[in-house]
């Protein structure tokens, strides 16, 4: 129960509720304007690669909400706050991966309810914005690879009480080691939180890759 408390004062609680996509975010970027930098969503704290001051993060959000509008900065920080939230509560989740001719077969669960409703934040929305293509996390290659690669990825979620199924298949060899891949990233996000979140995905060797 303590853990539930812990998490119930997470600001993300009140973003994941109701209008969850889109509906969160704010807060953070309220900083003065910067000059330069390429933006690019994926400098989150904790996260970006060494280096980074949360005054250049400020300065890139601010950036970002110019380029693509508020609401989808918005929606970007919503999305960014669940997952810190479920990389922080990594501890909280078990998942099972199997691997499939065609992809994987994953079940992402946890017995703390605050967490699966983050799960079922994040997982739909990761899956709605592979199909629309806003990107996140284009510093570490594996990233960018599926979302070019969107057009051969079927991905199909049921969210289930503790958790979500997910089946992610391509008919194109090259994407279902991607998605591969990627699930045993997040197999690995799940063993070891924001440790792994700052390292760079490993991809197959035979992977070819399109970006
Ligand atoms: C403990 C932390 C996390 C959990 C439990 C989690 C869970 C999931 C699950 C269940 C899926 C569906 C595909 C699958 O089962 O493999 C997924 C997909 C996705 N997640 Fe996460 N995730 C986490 C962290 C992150 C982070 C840190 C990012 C990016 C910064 C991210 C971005 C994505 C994206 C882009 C997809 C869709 C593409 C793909 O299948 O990989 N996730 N996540």
């Amino acid at each position: 129960m303590k853990k539930v408390k812990e998490l119930r004062s997470i600001p993300v609680m009140q973003a994941a509720n109701p209008g969850g996509m889109g509906g969160g975010g704010g807060g953070r970027g309220r900083g003065r304007m910067g000059a330069g930098a390429n933006f690019r969503f994926g400098s989150e704290a904790g996260m970006a690669p060494a280096g980074m001051t949360l005054d250049q993060e400020e300065t890139m959000e601010m950036e970002m909400a110019a380029r693509v509008g508020n609401d989808r900065m918005a929606r970007h920080q919503h999305d960014q706050d669940v997952f810190h939230t479920l990389l922080r509560h990594h501890e909280q989740i078990h998942r099972e991966v199997t691997n499939i001719p065609t992809g994987i077969r994953s079940l992402t669960t946890s017995e703390n309810p605050d967490i699966v409703k983050l799960l079922h934040d994040h997982v739909p929305a990761m899956h709605h914005r592979l199909e629309e293509n806003f990107g996140l996390r284009y510093w570490d290659p594996a990233f960018p690879e599926i979302f070019a690669q969107r057009d051969k990825v079927r991905m199909e979620v049921t969210l289930v009480p503790n958790g979500a199924l997910v089946e992610e298949t391509s008919e194109d060899a090259n994407v279902v080691k991607l998605i591969q891949a990627h699930g045993l990233v997040v197999s690995l996000f799940v063993q070891k939180g924001f440790a792994q979140a700052q390292q760079q995905s490993p991809l197959p060797a035979d992977y070819l890759r399109i970006t």
